[in-house]
Parts: C-alpha cells; structure tokens; sequence
C-alpha cells in the first residue's frame, strides 16, 4: 500500500477507470475526456490516492473556493468523487484520505470543509449538517393565473458574463472569475443543471438554476433550484412562466437562511418553506482563521469593547470561544450549527450568550454550481 499521496499525472487514466467503476460517470462522459479534465495541473494536484500494485484504489479530490459574506472573504474546502475500489473497502484508505485531505486544507489556508454527503466517513471526521436553509415546494397549479411582462430563456454556461453583475450583488455568495464553468470537475452537470434567465425587455433581472433531484432523474417534471440570483420579485412574478416555459410541475426552491426577502415573497403567496440545514455537512477547519477574516462582519455588529474581549481557538477537537473571563469549549461538532446555525448547538450562556448571538449564525452560502 503506497499512500495517501498525491496522484501521479501517469496514474490518471487508471484511476478514471476505477471511478468510472464506482460511479456512473460513463454514461456521461468519454474516457478521453475525464483523463483530459483530471489530468488539468488543478486537478491532479489536489488529489489525493492509495495506491495498491501500482494502481489508484482510493481517492478524494478537493477544491478550494472563497465565499463572499458582506464582503468578508473566507476560503472554504469541498471534497468530490470520494471512492474507494470494492475490494478494497473497509480497511480505512478513505478514512485515511479524508485525515490528511483535511490537514493539508488547514496549511492552504481553508477556513469550512463542505462535504455534499453525510454518511458516517464524513460524521467521524466531524462534518455535520449546519447552516440555515428552507426548501419551498412551488407547484404551478398553487400560483394560479397570474401573469407578468417578464420573460424567461434558458441560457448556457458560456453566457455566464451576463449573468456574472447579478451573482456579484448577492452578499452572500460563492466568488467567481468570469470563466469559472470551465474550471469545474467535470461531474458537475451530472444532474443537467440548466440556467434560466428572468428579463424584462431584455434586461437580466435575476437568474434561476434549475437540476434534476438526484435519485429522482425519472420525475422530469421536477426541478430543485440551488442557486439563484438578482430581483426575487422579478423570480416569483416570473414563476408562472418559468413553469410553462421548461414544462415543469414542481420547483423545489432552496432559499438561503438571510434572504428574508424570498421568505416573504413565498409567504404572500402562502408557501410555507421548510426548515433545513445547508445541503451535505460542514466543518469547521479553522475557527480563529475564519473569525479573522470576518472582523469587518463582526465589526459593524459589536461594540469595539466587545470585540477586544471575545476570542476564538481551536485544537484538533475542540473549539473555544471565550468572553472575558468565561470559556465555552465545545467539540468540532457542535462548533459548527453553533456558528453556521442548525441543530445540536451547544447551549451558550451569560455575556457569551450575549456577543456569540449578535454574531451567529453567521449568513453562509451552499455551493450552487460550485457542487462539487
Ligand atoms: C464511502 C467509501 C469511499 C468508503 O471507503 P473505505 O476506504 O471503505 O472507507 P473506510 O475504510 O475509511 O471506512 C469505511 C466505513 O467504516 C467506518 N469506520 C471506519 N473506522 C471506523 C471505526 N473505528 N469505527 C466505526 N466505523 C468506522 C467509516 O466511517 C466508513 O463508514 P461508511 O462507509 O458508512 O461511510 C466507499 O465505500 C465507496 O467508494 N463507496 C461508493 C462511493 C460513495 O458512495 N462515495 C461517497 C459519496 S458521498
């Protein structure tokens, strides 16, 4: 067993081939092009395998984003395609993987690991449901007749430049340079993601992402919205459209925790969201990191007094917030929902209560198309 380490570019073709194994990517793509988009310096690079006989057996591959929160910028971490050859499961390679995927994280300076799945590799590595999200299930038959001058298109990726000043004036947000679709894992659009625009005499008001629900690739007439950007009037007004134009029955919106505005707007139609979590699991990699980089956030909403006595630390397991004289330690665990929002949040009391609930949750974006 050689690993984990970083793959060899000669090695990519063979490990194609076992995460073709492992998940259905053939029925999506040609060989040719997988080994073609793996073997980019960006994605080698940042892939980590075990190698057994001289073959890949194991593998996760991470990326790095920034996100954008007012403004505040903090570096986060996903990881994709996390397999593991049949025969070769059970004995810790990903479990192994995933250890020192997330070290090397922390030394190029993510401060959240966001993990698309929840199973038990991920929950003993600390990754939890956290963050806050409500999921809408909008029927075309519940918003009746109404109509609007707006009109709906479906646009490609490549007229992404158009679309770029609506995504860049949401303030909570994934950030992106102008080509950024083509520098996604090529598994991406595993779920026929497609964009549609909302305009008003051609004018971009707002857009929409709409994919298929993964397990439920056979309910066509059902769509989730991920991600979405610009006026949410314009969105809502343009629904009924929407719905005629891509021949759909039900959207499942998936709205942002602070976007209090598409609350409301979903509310006056009598749309009642669910409570969630952000879709996957999260961790947090580095807590005083990421508390750094948002002081700007945390300034505009403590006194300066209150920022000179509040303080965060972290140790392998356990994360610290104090105020003063008082101390909250808790595990990794719980130092995410306690921070993003969502449930299993330790209990906080005191003048900590008082400045950690000034601060948190702390608004935070899900991947949109960033999926990883
Ligand atoms: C998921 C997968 C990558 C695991 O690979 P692996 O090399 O067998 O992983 P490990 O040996 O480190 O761990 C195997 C299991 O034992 C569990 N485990 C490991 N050590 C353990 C311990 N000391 N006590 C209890 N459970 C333990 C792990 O949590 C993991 O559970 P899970 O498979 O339910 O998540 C592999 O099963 C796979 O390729 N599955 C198909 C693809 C897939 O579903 N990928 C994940 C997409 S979200």
């Amino acid at each position: 067993m050689d690993g984990p380490r970083q793959v060899r570019k000669d090695e990519v073709g063979d490990l194609v081939d076992v995460l073709s194994d492992i998940f259905p990517f053939r029925e999506w793509y040609s060989r040719d092009y997988m080994v073609s988009r793996m073997s980019r310096a960006r994605s080698w690079r940042e892939t980590l395998v075990i190698v057994e006989d001289g073959r890949p057996v194991s593998h996760i591959r991470t990326v790095y984003n920034n996100v954008s929160i007012y403004g505040c910028r903090v570096k986060v971490a996903s990881i994709g395609s996390v397999g593991t050859h049949p025969d070769c499961r059970g004995r810790g390679y990903a479990g192994a993987i995933l250890k020192q995927t997330m070290e090397q994280m922390v030394k190029r300076g993510a401060k959240v690991l966001i993990v698309s799945g929840g199973r038990s590799l991920y929950r003993r590595a600390n990754c939890v449901p956290a963050g806050r999200r409500y999921e809408a299930e909008v029927r075309s038959a519940d918003l009746g007749g109404q109509t609007s001058d707006l009109t709906v298109r479906q646009v490609t990726p490549e007229e992404w430049p158009a679309l770029a000043p609506l995504h860049q004036a949401e303030n909570v947000r994934f950030v992106r340079n102008v080509g950024f679709f083509s520098g996604l894992v090529f598994w991406w659009d595993c779920q026929y993601p497609q964009i549609w625009v909302v305009e008003s005499r051609g004018e971009p008001l707002a857009y929409v992402s709409l994919a298929l629900v993964w397990g439920k690739e056979s309910e066509k007439r059902r769509r989730v919205a991920a991600e979405y950007a610009g006026s949410r009037a314009a969105l809502m007004d343009a629904l009924p459209t929407l719905f005629e134009a891509a021949d759909l029955q039900v959207i499942s919106l998936e709205v942002l925790g602070h976007d209090a505005e598409l609350l409301y707007l979903l509310r006056q139609r009598e749309i009642v969201p669910r409570t969630k979590t952000l879709s996957g699991t999260h961790r947090i990699l580095d807590l005083p990191g990421m508390m750094r980089r948002l002081r700007p956030y945390l300034a505009e909403r403590l006194p300066r007094v209150d920022m000179r006595r509040l303080r965060f630390d972290q140790t392998e397991e356990q994360c610290v917030f104090s105020y003063g004289d008082e101390r909250l330690e808790c595990g990794l665990s719980e130092a995410a929902p306690l921070v993003l929002g969502g449930p299993g949040a330790p209990k906080v009391t005191g003048e900590l209560e008082r400045v950690l609930s000034a601060i948190f949750p702390v608004p935070f974006p899900t991947p949109g198309f960033n999926y990883i």
